[in-house]
């Protein structure tokens, strides 16, 4: 890989993910939609049908899968959180790039999806406290922290790129 891409729902990742990847030339794969071609479920569907827990292994497994592919990988907002999954991003020698957002930047992004199964049954108070817990499983393992806030997605693209021409 040539960068991954990790932070909250609606951080961006995808977003950026791809226009890294237009940007470097290279292939863009998102981890979700991996999952969702690769089984032929959405992510509401796979969560609906078989729980969080079938979630989590199938998206372990398609980490593992696309590590040694090249291009920019965009995961899902859960993926570092597993202790498993944080190993392998910390152990990787692919830079890891964070994106972060405020609480309110989340939830204006996240309020507008239809498609993210653990949001759409949360409260605006419960997303909050989520995010928080979450914050530290994305330090340990980013090579590089970006505050996404009031940024053009092409301005982040463009400090993405200088710093993985130095790393
Ligand atoms: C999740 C984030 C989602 C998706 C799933 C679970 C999470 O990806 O993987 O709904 O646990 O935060 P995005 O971060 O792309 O929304």
């Amino acid at each position: 890989m040539d960068a991954i891409l990790i932070g909250f729902m609606g951080s961006g990742k995808t977003t950026i993910g791809r226009l890294l990847a237009e940007t470097l030339v290279v292939p863009h794969t998102d981890l979700d939609q991996e999952i969702v071609e690769n089984t032929g479920q959405t992510i509401k569907e796979i969560f609906s049908n078989y729980g969080e827990k079938r979630f989590r292994e199938l998206e372990h497994k398609t980490l593992l899968k696309q590590l040694n592919k090249n291009g920019v990988l965009s995961t899902g907002g859960g993926t570092p959180i597993s202790i498993r999954n944080l190993k392998i991003l910390q152990a990787t020698k692919t830079p890891v790039i964070l994106l972060e957002a405020s609480t309110s930047t989340i939830l204006e992004r996240v309020g507008k999806s239809e498609e993210r199964p653990l949001a759409n049954q949360m409260s605006v108070q419960q997303l909050t406290e989520l995010q928080i817990k979450r914050i530290p499983f994305y330090q340990e393992c980013a090579s590089l922290s970006i505050n996404t806030d009031d940024r053009s997605p092409l301005d982040i693209t463009e400090q993405i790129y200088k710093y993985l021409l130095v790393h």
